[in-house]
């Protein structure tokens, strides 16, 4: 995917998560900064895998963050230079103040918290390693189905102070769902190889991905000593309500059907003509405003108690 394709994907994306994201998991997370706001000034937090900075708007527009230092951290250059830019246009438009002090250095005024917020372009697990120093809170939002999770948790963990959080959202979990239905076999084994591809994905040799991210950081947290605050279901759900897709909701179903195919393009297992069949007849479906799409994914609040 071009750098840009990415950049307005994570751009139409975002009310599609806005909608998704678990209410309890996050009126918990809203508690529990508070508490620790109130005790810690500033809080120091970390989110990994920031893309081009969607959750620090939502979190801000929510009034979620105390005072803190924020770093927003991502391994693709292009996403992560692209964030000043966002956030500078989502601050004008909701008259904050949002102020540049130096390279990678900024802060946004809301009525409520200062935020000293630092951009990092590196890959989180050199990052924490090379770091000597903590975070009170850690956020990975639609990332951490891409890591291989035995060896992440432990050292995000790591990174945290006693008593940090961890705040998991959109962590994929095996069911990808359209409707209406076509080709339901075709369907069912292209989604089967289309997960699978993810389980099998290597970053330098080591294992990088789970489809069944979601169900498997129960374990996963539990095996680190984290305390499970909160978790709940996020699942995506677009649907043309009345004929028409929200907001850039039909550019964000097009992005699906785009990396299914280019994942899928060239596997051995996949007849390539019935991909480019399916590709084409559930494009159609999003031109017509006939697509639904429901996508399960799962979100956590957690606690280190040590
Ligand atoms: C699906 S995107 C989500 C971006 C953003 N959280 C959002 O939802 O808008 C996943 C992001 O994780 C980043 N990423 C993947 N592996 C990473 C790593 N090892 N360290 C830091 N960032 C990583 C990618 O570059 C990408 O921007």
């Amino acid at each position: 995917m071009e750098q840009n394709d990415f950049i307005r994907y994570l751009l139409s994306k975002k009310s599609v998560d806005d909608r998704a994201l678990n209410l309890r998991v996050w009126n918990k997370l809203k508690e529990t900064l508070r508490k620790k706001g109130a005790s810690k000034s500033p809080l120091r937090a970390l989110e990994i895998g920031a893309g081009i900075g969607t959750m620090l708007t939502r979190m801000l527009d929510d009034d979620l963050l105390p005072d803190c230092a924020y770093c927003l951290l991502d391994i693709n250059e292009g996403n992560i230079q692209a964030a000043p830019g966002y956030l500078a246009s989502w601050a004008a438009t909701k008259h904050i103040a949002f102020e540049k002090h130096g390279e990678n250095f900024y802060s946004i005024s809301t009525p409520s918290a200062k935020i000293n917020l630092e951009i990092f372009f590196a890959d989180i697990f050199d990052f924490i390693t090379e770091q000597n120093t903590k975070w009170d809170v850690l956020i990975g939002h639609a990332v951490l189905d891409l890591f291989d999770l035995s060896s992440a948790i432990p050292a995000m963990k790591a990174a945290l102070n006693p008593e940090g959080i961890m705040y998991f959202s959109i962590n994929y979990d095996g069911h990808t769902i359209f409707e209406p239905q076509i080709n339901p076999l075709f369907e069912e084994n292209l989604l089967y190889l289309y997960n699978q591809s993810m389980d099998e994905r290597l970053k330098d040799g080591n294992p990088s991905g789970d489809s069944q991210a979601g169900r498997h950081l129960f374990s996963h947290l539990k095996d680190q000593g984290i305390e499970i605050l909160a978790a709940g279901s996020s699942d995506w759900v677009v649907f043309p309500g009345s004929g028409e897709y929200l907001h850039q909701e039909a550019e964000f179903l097009h992005h699906l059907i785009d990396t299914i195919y280019n994942e899928m393009k060239d596997h051995p297992k996949i007849n390539q003509a019935e991909l480019g069949h399916w590709t084409t007849e559930r494009k159609n479906q999003i031109d017509n405003g006939d697509l639904v799409c429901i996508v399960h994914q799962l979100d956590f609040l957690g606690r280190v108690n040590i």
